[in-house]
């Protein structure tokens, strides 16, 4: 193995697009590296990250269910990575320490703001979820200073665990915590980070949340619309986006993490929507 070896880690791994658009930036940067998917046994994530920079692999991301732990088994954490609480990104850095880094928010923002124009600054954003996902979106939307954010959740006090753990990257955004039934008024911008998607559920949210002006962006994404957006657009919201951009946006980030090179995206999304 060389350290020009790369691979995504998640259980199960059989769906993941990683290889295919880590292949996809590898052939338009010119940078000669392979890009595979890994399995993990349940019990074994941190024999197959510790196996892998062993034998000379350059960097891994993880996937659903390590990123805790990957973020726990790291001798080093980016300043990003600490405040999420969780890694999607694992390399050695110069001293050969294992390091984690998150680039799941920044893919957020870049998908939102340079990919579909929202604007993020002084909105009104109301975030669904308070899990892994919402955890690490949360500082770099702060920073990209709205009026305010709401966080709402089914149980309101992860929703406040989430407040007290942001409170200090706030600035002057107006960051609060609630429920579902709360929110009544219509809001800029809402991001799903729920995973009720994946149990055909919707959060129980007032129609009221949405107007003809309001963005809706799922994290999620699926092969069809996924069921919060349906019924975001139903509702009249004025553009509904899914998680492929992010998806693809998490990805570049941590291609240039590794190889000091920020691949250009449009043309690797387009291809994976075909
Ligand atoms: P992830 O890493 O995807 O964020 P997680 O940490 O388990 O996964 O968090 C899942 C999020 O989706 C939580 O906010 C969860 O709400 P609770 O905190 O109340 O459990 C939310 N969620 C999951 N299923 C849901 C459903 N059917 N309706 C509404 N919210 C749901």
């Amino acid at each position: 193995m060389t350290n020009d070896l790369y691979a995504v880690v998640g259980h199960p791994i059989s769906h993941s697009k990683s290889p295919r658009i880590h292949s996809l930036f590898a052939c338009q940067t010119g940078e000669a590296l392979e890009y595979t998917a890994i399995q993990a046994p349940l019990d074994g994530f941190e024999a197959t990250v510790a196996q892998f920079f062993e034998r000379g692999g350059g960097g891994l991301n993880v996937t659903v269910p390590f990123k805790e732990q990957a973020w726990q088994m790291a001798q080093r954490r980016t300043e990003r990575a600490q405040k999420a609480g969780a890694a999607n990104t694992l390399y050695l850095d110069e001293d050969g320490r294992l390091t984690a880094d998150n680039t799941d928010g920044q893919g957020l923002v870049s998908d939102l703001c340079g990919n579909h124009g929202v604007e993020l600054a002084g909105a009104n954003i109301l975030v669904l979820g308070a899990g892994g996902a919402v955890r690490g979106v949360l500082a770099p939307l702060l920073a990209a200073k709205p009026a305010a954010l709401t966080i709402a959740n089914r149980t309101l006090a992860k929703a406040e665990a989430l407040l007290a753990l942001f409170a200090p990257d706030a600035g002057a955004t107006r960051l609060s915590a609630c429920g579902f039934d709360a929110p009544d008024r219509p809001y800029d911008l809402i991001i799903n980070g729920t995973s009720a998607s994946l149990q055909g559920d919707l959060p129980p949210l007032s129609p009221s949340v949405i107007d003809n002006r309001t963005v809706v962006y799922d994290m999620m994404y699926a092969a069809s619309e996924t069921t919060f957006n349906q019924w975001a657009r139903e509702r009249g919201a004025q553009q509904t986006i899914d998680g492929l951009g992010m998806l693809v946006e998490q990805a570049a980030e941590s291609f240039r993490v590794w190889r000091g090179i920020k691949p250009v995206t449009a043309p690797v999304i387009a291809e994976l929507r075909d």
